[in-house]
């Protein structure tokens, strides 16, 4: 088989390129390792920045989550009894959108169909080859035969555990990390939400957080050793804890039901630099990864995204490859923005154990500033929507 770029992942980034090309005559092949219902099985990120939305309406999939999602306008910060409202339209003129990752790359799939786009899944033991020359390849194995596809350049979009990172020499290849000791257990009910609008919460008990999908769906998460396991959170259990890390009144509040998911997700910061090598590109959760606190996973992979759109766009349109030179920095920069941000909000809002005194009270202090600031308030809007791309 051939193509002009072969992607590795399904997942959004994935999608989202594959979709884009296609739509200015550029041919790509997706390849990806698991069955679609086990993708779209995946419940991750609910919160979109407005940038990531504008690329869903020019990837032509962005009418249900037009329709559907829900534009927030603002979110809450509680620290024990006291709430405080983030006005992100205040301060930025912008809103973010509440759509699940599983209903956008749904849309992404459906599109890929309507477009008679090329998106194999199951495909195993994905290998590229000859990166550094000017005619890289991809095997994979595909219902238990062997399969090749010769292409001009590799898409590496396979997430945190995929195969591309680690096609690139371990002497180029230069990664950091920060491992936090806690995760976060999630829990998602068709309940109406307890708030219409999201209320991150720190409290000495720990972090919670109540999101949403929709005004009949909910999503919540609480702070929970890494030795934890989802076996041991009976849904009664995860309840009456939520509360306790809530104020008063809106715990009173809480609507409780049967989960119908219910997983771990550790929390881990991570950067590999640099984002290119020969003719693989890497996007997304493959190339960097933040703790969900901040919400910018997603819509850090946006930008990988759209700024490798516009470098393909330039080399395959007007043979301009200054935007494939400069990708990694370009992109990289922007990453570590996001990984700032996703860095504090964790920081000023989870409990960490073992921490000095003088710790907790630099966080009380933070949190202090936070509430009293329009200035921090205002920093914090402006990332929580999105720095321009
Ligand atoms: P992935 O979604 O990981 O997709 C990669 C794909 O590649 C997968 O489908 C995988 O099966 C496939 N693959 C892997 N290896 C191979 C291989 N060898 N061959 C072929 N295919 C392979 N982000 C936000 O912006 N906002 C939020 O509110 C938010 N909340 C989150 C909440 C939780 C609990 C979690 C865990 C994450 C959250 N995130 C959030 C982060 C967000 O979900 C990720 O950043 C996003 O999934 C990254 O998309 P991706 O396409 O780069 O990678
Ligand atoms: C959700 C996840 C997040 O990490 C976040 O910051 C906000 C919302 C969610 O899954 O709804």
């Amino acid at each position: 088989m051939k193509t002009q770029v072969c992607i590795i992942g399904g997942g959004p980034s994935g999608l989202m390129l594959s979709q884009l090309l296609h739509l200015k005559g550029i041919e790509t092949v997706v390849l990806e390792r698991q069955t679609r219902d086990y993708v779209l099985s995946r419940i991750r990120a609910g919160v979109l920045e407005h940038g990531f939305a504008k690329l869903m309406r020019e990837a032509e999939c962005g009418e249900r989550m037009d329709r559907e999602g829900e534009i927030h306008e603002g979110f809450f910060v509680a620290r024990g009894e006291q709430m405080q409202r983030v006005d992100l339209h205040a301060h930025t003129g912008n809103s973010v959108m509440v759509y699940g990752q599983t209903e956008l790359t749904r849309d992404l799939y459906e599109a890929r169909d309507r477009m008679k786009g090329i998106v194999i899944h199951q495909a195993e033991d994905v290998q590229p080859h000859d990166l550094t020359t000017d005619k890289p390849y991809v095997t994979f194995r595909h219902n238990g035969v062997d399969e090749r596809i010769d292409c001009e350049y590799v898409i590496g979009a396979d997430g945190f555990h995929g195969v591309s990172r680690r096609c690139i020499p371990k002497d180029v290849l230069r990664e950091v990390e920060k491992v936090y000791p806690f995760g976060w257990l999630g829990v998602l009910s068709r309940t109406k939400p307890v708030s219409p609008e999201l209320i991150y919460s720190n409290n000495e008990r720990g972090f919670a957080l109540c999101s949403l999908r929709s005004q009949v769906l909910s999503r919540y998460y609480i702070q929970v050793p890494l030795t934890d396991k989802v076996e041991d959170w009976s849904d009664e259990a995860f309840w009456a804890e939520l509360k306790r890390r809530l104020p008063a009144e809106v715990a009173e509040r809480m609507i409780t039901g049967p989960s119908i998911e219910k997983s771990i997700a550790p929390l881990r910061s991570f950067v590999a630099e640099p984002m290119r090598h020969g003719r693989l590109f890497l996007a997304g959760d493959a190339a960097h990864i933040v703790p969900p606190t901040g919400a910018r996973g997603l819509n850090s992979a946006a930008s990988d995204i759209y700024y490798l759109y516009h470098a393909m766009l330039a080399h395959y349109q007007r043979g301009d490859d200054s935007g494939l030179d400069g990708y990694s920095a370009k992109a990289l920069a922007r990453v570590w923005k996001a990984q700032r941000f996703s860095w504090w909000m964790t920081s000023i809002l989870h409990t960490f154990p073992g921490t000095s005194d003088y710790d907790k009270k630099l966080q009380q202090v933070e949190l202090d500033y936070l509430f009293s600031s329009t200035a921090a308030q205002h920093s914090l809007a402006e990332n929580y929507v999105g720095l321009p791309f």
